[in-house]
């Protein structure tokens, strides 16, 4: 099959994303309490990188899901996190790994964790894909981080811009000058 074209620059490719998220499925194996987590992925952002890091778990695990909305068709956050979950969570109780693709401001996840905390988790880490440290605004404890990057606005892998390039295999940086011109050409 062929890569999809794009005109954009590569930060991660995917040949680099998978040695890494089986370095972190391998720690989150390790420091597994006696019973298995419950999977949670924000979607639609994190379904790739959740399904990938379910992949590399030694046991099969259902990866269940839930929404944050903060964007709209903007590539800046705002302060609003509207949580919706997607199917019954069977957190009550358990240990929860939530999965994220990217923890920019922080406030999704503070939402996230104050939710799943309401519907009564017994504990809950995070593992992140990636980490933009200099965008933060809500201070939020990342247990297991792939990759720190640049303030960039970055898509592929799962992420979109507006719905869009989700499909592509690398983590690539999202440039409207570099779109538009594609689109020109
Ligand atoms: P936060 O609430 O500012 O931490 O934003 C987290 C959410 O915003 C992520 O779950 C993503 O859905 C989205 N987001 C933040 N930065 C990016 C980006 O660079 N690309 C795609 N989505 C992003």
């Amino acid at each position: 099959m062929t890569a999809p074209r794009h005109p954009f620059r590569v930060l991660l490719a995917h040949d680099h994303l998978l040695p890494r998220i089986r370095e972190l499925a391998d720690r989150i194996w390790r420091d597994l309490g006696p019973e298995p987590p419950v999977l949670v992925a924000v979607v639609e952002g994190a379904r790739v990188f959740a399904r990938h890091l379910r992949d590399c778990l030694p046991a099969s695990l259902p990866v269940h899901e839930i929404r944050a909305s903060s964007y709209g068709r903007g590539t800046s956050s705002g302060g609003d996190v509207r949580v919706v979950p997607i199917d019954d969570l069977p957190v009550a109780g358990r240990d929860v790994l939530l999965i994220e693709d990217i923890v920019d401001t922080g406030r999704t996840v503070a939402a996230l964790l104050a939710h799943l905390d309401r519907a009564g988790a017994k504990s809950c880490r995070i593992a992140t894909l990636l980490t933009k440290p200099s965008r933060r605004v809500v201070d939020v404890p990342l247990h297991y981080t792939g990759f720190e990057i640049p303030d960039e606005f970055v898509i592929g892998f799962g992420m979109d811009y507006a719905g869009r390039y989700r499909e592509l295999p690398d983590v690539v940086i999202y440039e409207p000058a570099l779109e538009q011109a594609a689109w020109d050409a």
